[in-house]
């Protein structure tokens, strides 16, 4: 009998070590909040693969607050916001939908106009926080097919250029909802009635959304989620609805909006506690790496959506240097365009998109598939490696033919212009660093692009 007994503890003792470590094994960092679609580190990695080769995208803001394009009573300066900054009731802000009728909007287009900036996928408001829905929702008749004289899937016709053009379709989708009668809460100036409003319901409604765009629409690259930041929305809804988008696409990378870990404007949080696969700084740019994924998001001028008085636009220097400046720091740009009323990306983003792809067309092997710089700071620009590379971006060109470089482990086999790679450029080395011999003018107004090649991965001189 005792023995018996000593047995059964021993194996109880047994069982609960080998449960334990299989545990153990099992949860690594990635496990955190999202244990029920954990995955390894690896497939991890390859889940995120296409994103990190990406670093470029749009972000297309879209909605019915084009058709005011920013002005509501003589004041000029909303866009997105409208229905908020202007305090527009509900209903007075629904009859918009009578007037959105983009017919010039042509897919085909938009997804061209991406792709020759050299961005490789898009992120469109299926959803903003108006609530209005840019396709075909089973779930409500705020969308453009039952509300709208244009009745067209907007979403779709981008799904299938998109695939046809060869770029990654993504979906921002607002978790606020300021349409939404169960949404809670309600903004403080408006007087409709939050009695009977039920946010388990509104959830539920958003999550048939979520499903609707992940099973109508062809592989989705990125769920962005935003608007996370109202009382109402906790950690333990952000958790479960990465949880519930994983599991309808395991593929699918989603932001850190979707929980509560967010830092405000910086994007920053903390991967290992938090829900999302990647930090969102919005409109600006941190000022070293994160140590995780991240993505800023920013506009070309001061306002997401459409606002037809808005003219302060970035230049297209500032624009490129920017991208560089991003990828050279390990994250991704997502770039944003706010189209009209009539379904056209404005003039002045198109023209800065041109100038981008057109750099991208000589540089763009300094920008995909890169990892940040090895160099904590260099005076005349920025630095990105891929493999035996090391990419040099000159934001200020020498006067004197010389730039000098930091100190390296190995001596480069070749160096050359990324403009010009049949040339090369001869190089000095001395103590202090490498000295290249470079042409008196810039081969490139915005950014000039230097690729040395090693025979194997550069380091950095520890002891330089
Ligand atoms: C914000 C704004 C929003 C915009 C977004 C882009 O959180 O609420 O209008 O869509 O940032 O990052």
């Amino acid at each position: 009998m005792k023995v018996n007994n000593f047995l059964k503890t021993f194996l109880k003792i047994v069982f609960i070590l080998v449960v334990s470590a299989g545990f153990m094994m099992c949860s690594n960092p990635k496990d955190k909040e999202t244990s029920s679609v954990s995955e390894t580190q690896e497939q991890h990695d390859q889940r995120m693969s296409w994103w990190r080769e990406a670093r470029f995208g749009m972000f297309i803001h879209w909605g019915l607050y084009a058709i005011p394009a920013g002005e509501w009573k003589g004041e000029t300066d909303h866009a997105e916001w409208i229905l908020t900054t202007a305090q527009i009731p509900v209903k007075e802000y629904e009859k918009f939908t009578d007037q959105f009728n983009p017919v010039q909007f042509n897919a085909e287009d938009w997804v061209k106009t991406a792709k020759n900036a050299g961005m490789k996928y898009i992120v469109i408001t299926s959803k903003h926080h108006d609530g209005f829905c840019l396709f075909d929702s089973r779930l409500t008749k705020y969308d453009v097919i039952d509300a709208t004289p244009f009745k067209r899937d907007i979403l779709k016709e981008l799904s299938d250029e998109c695939q046809k053009q060869g770029i990654r379709l993504c979906f921002y989708h607002s978790i606020m909802d300021w349409h939404h009668s169960d949404y809670l809460p309600r903004r403080k100036w408006e007087s409709r009635s939050a009695k009977g409003a039920d946010f388990d319901r509104y959830v539920r409604y958003m999550k048939g959304q979520v499903k609707e765009l992940l099973t109508n629409y062809g592989d989705i690259g990125v769920m962005w989620f935003d608007g996370e930041w109202e009382d109402t929305w906790n950690k333990e809804r952000g958790t479960d609805l990465y949880h519930y988008v994983r599991t309808l696409r395991p593929s699918v990378i989603i932001n850190n909006r979707v929980g509560k870990g967010r830092q405000g404007m910086s994007g920053t949080y903390d991967p290992e506690s938090a829900a999302g696969d990647f930090g969102t700084p919005e409109q600006e740019i941190p000022d070293t790496g994160l140590g995780y994924d991240w993505e800023t998001c920013m506009t070309m001028n001061d306002h997401w959506g459409y606002n037809k008085h808005d003219d302060n636009w970035k230049s297209e220097k500032d624009l490129i240097q920017k991208l560089v400046d991003i990828v050279s720091k390990g994250g991704n740009f997502l770039l944003n365009v706010g189209p009209t009323a009539q379904g056209l990306f404005p003039e002045s983003s198109v023209q800065r998109l041109e100038a981008m792809g057109k750099w991208m067309e000589t540089n763009a092997e300094s920008i995909y598939g890169t990892n940040a710089s090895l160099f904590a700071d260099l005076k005349w620009g920025r630095s990105t490696t891929k493999s035996n590379q090391i990419f040099f971006h000159v934001f200020e060109w020498p006067d004197n033919g010389i730039l000098d470089l930091p100190v390296l482990e190995k001596e480069a086999e070749s160096a050359y212009l990324l403009a010009d790679p049949d040339t090369q450029l001869e190089i000095e080395y001395s103590g202090t660093g490498a000295h290249l011999h470079v042409p008196k003018q810039a081969p490139d107004p915005h950014v000039s692009v230097i690729t040395l090649e090693f025979n194997q991965t550069p380091t950095i001189n520890p002891n330089p």
